[in-house]
């Protein structure tokens, strides 16, 4: 028998699918991005009953910055609005917000709107939602790297002092536990310049439905799924189960 995984405590989504969504049912990709924030709303809410701890979604890669600039101004505008509309309610259930990417790259309303609602919900404690904004996975250990650099030149720390460790304090989420799991909706495999140190250990899945067809039954298959992988870490199966059984 299998040694199941335990709950995920962490997990990761690339919420990918909105754009062919809209155009199978004769929709503008604008009104598939619509509906991919009504489902992350749902899944937010059975996060919480499910009592996870933390999701981390990617919502616009620094890549995305490449699409027709009305697309962009589109989603930038959603990010805005449904910040609005939904931030009480995030914190009403105890919910705590956290962006990840590079910010500063962001129209001065957007950051206010992103900056309100951190501090609104700093002190809560149900789940956190790390939102990734112009986020890129190699802009991450880049800059992981630069401030190493800055610390080493102020002469705060040696090269003796740089080990995984330290990295790992200098990424984004360092606060947070090792994403367990990652979900892709939208039929592709790939990593698409998300989470790339972080995910060293994660389990992967990938499943072809659309993101505004994801609903909480799929989420729930995936939690399923992840139960039954057996994670070893590099060890084999036998340590694993004699330490199940210890
Ligand atoms: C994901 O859906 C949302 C963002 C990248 C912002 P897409 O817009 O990539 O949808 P597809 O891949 O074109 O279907
Ligand atoms: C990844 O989706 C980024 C987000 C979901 C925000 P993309 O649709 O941009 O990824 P690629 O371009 O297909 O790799
Ligand atoms: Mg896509």
């Amino acid at each position: 028998m299998n040694s199941k995984s335990s709950k995920p405590k962490h997990i990761i989504i690339i919420m990918d699918g909105n754009g062919r969504w809209a155009e199978q049912n004769g929709l503008t990709r604008s009104a598939g991005h619509k509906a991919g924030v009504k489902v992350l709303r749902n899944l937010i809410e059975h996060a919480v009953h499910l009592e996870l701890k933390t999701l981390t979604v990617y919502a616009f890669s620094r890549e995305n910055w490449q699409r027709p600039k009305k697309e962009v101004e589109l989603l930038l505008d959603l990010f805005i609005s449904s910040l609005e509309s939904e931030v009480k309610d995030l914190h009403e259930n105890n919910i705590k917000l956290n962006f990840i990417g590079e910010t500063d790259k962001f129209s001065e309303k957007l950051k206010k709107s992103m900056s309100k609602s951190e501090s609104l919900t700093s002190n809560n404690s149900k789940l956190t939602l790390n939102v990734a904004l112009n986020y890129s996975g190699r802009w991450d250990v880049y800059k992981a790297l630069l401030s190493i650099i800055d610390d080493m030149t102020a002469k705060k720390i040696t090269k003796n002092d740089v080990d995984e460790e330290l990295i790992n304090t200098k990424l984004s989420l360092a606060d947070y536990d090792e994403p367990d799991l990652l979900i892709r909706t939208g039929g592709e495999k790939r990593l698409s310049n998300y989470l790339l140190w972080q995910i060293a250990y994660t389990e992967l899945y990938f499943t072809n439905t659309l993101w505004p067809d994801f609903n909480t039954d799929q989420f729930d298959l995936a939690l399923d799924w992840y139960t039954k992988r057996q994670r070893r870490f590099g060890k084999t199966s036998e340590q694993i189960e004699k330490n199940k059984n210890a």
